[in-house]
């Protein structure tokens, strides 16, 4: 029997907006895009109360709590940022932070220090030092931490791992999957800005990454190329990763060219390829031979409801992280992607100040020497 690389959440087969347990209050950090989209699920769920929001200005707090119906606001007051105020707040039991990447660490941080159990947007930090602390922050405190890769919790996702688990592909030994847009060109922006950690890799390739690990398990390595722009930072990339027994997945990403979002996932029987986005795809084919069977799926209007039922399943539980979307994938994947950008010459602030990717410029890079530059540093 194949292995299941990533485990089932419970609530996959029900209404992701369904009490698990008793209500939790919630925090917010950020009024940007996805802050404005997952609120407006997060709302939605019978168990869940929005508590409180924080911004860098305290009007748009204010204006944010008044439309999704948070108690609190919290804005930057006296040089004390929003979120540490709202880290404050002790009717705030857990936060969603949903600022650019290379703020998660820093807000991040300050909740888990302050006992809040925190769900963390994608990409979870900028280099793996930070990450690393991150999450031995967290056990420390033994609050619940998470990323938040919401299609890990989707139907579809869970759908072709059963597939892939029950057999029907036999021995799976490659995968392919692009990703990607065509980004407009602004060097300010959290997409293209080194000191937001702009990039393709850090925003986009977190997507095909899980779909790999799902059908093949944690990569032993990486190899990396990148088309950098003038800020050094990688409009496109391809990164192969090596496998356990001999398999290969190949993921593109790119902020320069419209991409199919295409996924493939090869084994010694048969074949599966989603379609529609690979983020959030609508369906799946299996192709054995002549054969081909179909899955169709409909995550209806809330999507992301899925991953906050599982924060959620999981705090009311008394867990500490999420068995489908563990802290050690997390790690594995920002050490991968130190590895992948030390390749490409791709470095961010944030790399100067834990020592991260000392060794500049093209050339492979162990997980051990990042590690060990991050102690020294
Ligand atoms: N899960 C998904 O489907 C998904 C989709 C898009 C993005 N994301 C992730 O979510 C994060 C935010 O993305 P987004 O698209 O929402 O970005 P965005 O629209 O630019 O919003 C980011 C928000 O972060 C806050 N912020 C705090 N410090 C900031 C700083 N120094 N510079 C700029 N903004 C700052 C701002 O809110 P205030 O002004 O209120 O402080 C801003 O509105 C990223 O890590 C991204 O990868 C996830």
């Amino acid at each position: 029997m194949p292995t299941r690389f990533v485990a089932r959440p419970p609530a996959t087969d029900s209404d992701p907006l369904e009490a698990s347990g008793p209500t939790l209050r919630w925090g917010v950090v950020a009024t940007g895009g996805i802050a404005r989209r997952v609120t407006g699920e997060l709302t939605q769920l019978a168990d869940a109360r929005l508590q409180a929001v924080s911004s860098r200005d305290a009007e748009r707090a204010s204006s944010f709590a008044s439309e999704y119906g948070a108690a609190r606001s919290y804005g930057d007051e006296g040089g004390v940022p929003g979120y540490l105020r709202l880290s404050e707040d002790p009717d705030v039991q857990v936060v969603y932070v949903a600022t650019p990447h290379a703020h998660h660490h820093l807000v991040t941080s300050a909740l888990l220090e302050a006992g809040k159990h925190v769900l963390v947007e994608k990409a979870f930090a900028i280099n793996a030092p930070e990450a690393e602390h991150l999450v031995a922050l967290a056990r420390e405190r033994g609050v619940f931490l998470m990323e938040a890769v919401w299609t890990r919790f989707l139907p579809v996702y869970q759908r072709a791992l059963d597939a892939i688990e029950s057999g029907e592909l036999g021995l799976v030994r490659w995968v392919q999957a692009d990703m990607g847009f065509l980004a407009p060109y602004d060097p300010r922006s959290r997409l293209w800005a080194p000191e937001h950690g702009g990039g393709a890799l850090l925003d986009l390739s977190v997507y095909p990454f899980s779909w790999t690990v799902g059908a093949l398990g944690l990569p032993r390595s990486v190899s990396a190329r990148g088309v950098l722009n003038e800020l050094g930072v990688d409009e496109i990339n391809a990164l192969t990763f090596e496998h356990e027994g001999g398999s290969l997945s190949q993921l593109t990403s790119t902020l320069a060219s419209q991409a199919p979002r295409a996924l493939t996932i090869a084994g010694t029987e048969a074949s599966l390829r989603t379609s529609g986005s690979l983020t959030r795809p609508d369906g799946f084919w299996i192709e054995r031979g002549e054969e081909t069977r179909e899955e169709r799926f409909d995550h209806g209007p809330v999507p992301y409801a899925f991953m906050l039922r599982e924060v959620t399943r999981c705090v009311q539980q008394g867990l500490t992280e999420s068995p489908t979307m563990p802290l050690s994938h997390t790690l594995a994947m920002m050490h991968l992607f130190d590895d992948a950008r030390a390749q490409m010459g791709v470095r961010y602030p944030n790399d100067e100040r834990w020592g991260a990717l000392s060794g500049r410029g093209p050339g492979p890079r162990t997980h051990v020497a990042a590690r060990d530059a991050a102690e020294q540093g």
